[in-house]
């Protein structure tokens, strides 16, 4: 009883898909409705309202405890929600809004206690995607959406993983085709006297020194945790995991290593590499997932969640990976292997 809407075909000029109007009706009259973003597929509702928001929550079994981004379609929209602007956040916003990042700024009373989980704060970004565009720009409301995924599975990138994990609870999925940077957005706390970094994405470290200056940008890590600067509260939680055990080894040599004694105690392996190591790794594990060129971090980024995905569907006894430098993109993709792996 889901109803999925295909725009894969809707250009930049769009001026009244019925589709895009029938899945902004239903945002507007209180229904959660899942639709594509430049980063993952993310899961909307009306930010205004604790009854739409409290579907979310349902549908993704999401503790209520992990707040939600806000998603707005124009800036001015902003200050409709928020106490103040703080100037770094003036600054990144010129710099990269629309697009993959979001920003904490003080709210205003208005914003449901649902969406900022009790907070004083509230999450805002401006997606850079001509359906998620269109779609908040029918809609005419703040939308809260996280990732259209099952709590604690990796996030969607397709249509397809929405369905799979949300069908029958939602109301809807407007099908856009693949999401485009594959991982979420960065998360950024400017708030204070220089920028956090609460969740490394699709806007790199070094994208954001390079207007704000070096040294005005700090990642935040475990061992800060107890700083003044809030975590991301979602980070807690273990994220992004498929159902087998996910183990990252740092070289192939060690990972030739754990595959010959997985051998030798009959347990199912899956090696998820670069296709550089795919020829030296691949006679000795059960199934090998090739994640892309080791040159081409971005298309990593793009597939990795698709690529966890699949990697579950072989029941293996335990996935292995290999790990990558964390810087640029490399952050965030070692990000979301951290906290999808055993150790976590
Ligand atoms: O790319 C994205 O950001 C996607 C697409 C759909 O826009 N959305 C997304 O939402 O990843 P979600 O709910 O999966 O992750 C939101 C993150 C969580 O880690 C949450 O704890 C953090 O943002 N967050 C939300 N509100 C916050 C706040 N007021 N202070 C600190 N962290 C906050
Ligand atoms: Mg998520």
């Amino acid at each position: 009883q889901t109803k999925v809407w295909n725009v894969d075909n809707l250009n930049d000029g769009y001026t009244s898909d019925p589709d895009i109007k029938e899945a902004a009706l239903w945002i507007k009259q209180g229904e959660a409705v899942a639709f594509p973003t430049e980063t993952v597929y993310g899961l909307g509702a009306d930010a205004t309202s604790d009854s739409a928001v409290e579907k979310i929550f349902k549908a993704k079994g999401r503790p209520g405890d992990n707040p939600l981004i806000v998603h707005i379609g124009s800036k001015k929209q902003l200050t409709d929600f928020v106490a103040f602007i703080p100037r770094m956040a003036e600054v990144l916003i010129k710099e990269f809004w629309p697009g993959p990042l979001t920003l904490i700024f003080p709210k205003r009373a208005n914003v449901s206690e649902k969406v900022t989980a009790g907070l004083g704060t509230v999450a805002v970004r401006m997606p850079d995607h001509v359906v998620a565009r269109a779609l908040l720009k029918e809609a005419e409301l703040p939308v809260a959406a996280p990732s259209a995924n099952q709590s604690g599975r990796p996030s969607p990138t397709k249509a397809q993983h929405v369905y799979h994990d949300l069908h029958g609870r939602i109301a809807g999925i407007v099908d856009g085709g693949p999401s485009g940077f594959g991982l979420e957005s960065t998360v950024v706390d400017c708030t204070g006297d220089i920028a956090w970094i609460l969740r490394p994405g699709g806007v790199t470290k070094e994208q954001l020194e390079s207007v704000l200056g070096e040294g005005s940008v700090r990642i935040e890590s475990k061992k800060q945790k107890s700083h003044h600067a809030p975590k991301a509260p979602g980070m807690k939680y273990r994220h992004y995991a498929p159902d087998s055990p996910l183990v990252l080894v740092e070289d192939t040599k060690s990972l030739q290593q754990n595959l010959q004694e997985a051998k030798e105690t009959g347990r199912k392996t899956v090696v998820m590499a670069v296709n550089e190591h795919q020829a030296m790794l691949e006679q000795d594990t059960d199934a090998f997932i090739c994640l892309g060129s080791m040159n081409k971090l971005e298309q990593i980024a793009a597939h990795l969640y698709d690529n966890l995905r699949q990697a579950d569907q072989w029941d293996a006894d335990i996935i292995f990976c290999e790990t990558f430098p964390k810087e640029g993109i490399g952050e965030a993709i070692m990000n979301r292997l951290e906290k999808a792996s055993f150790q976590s």
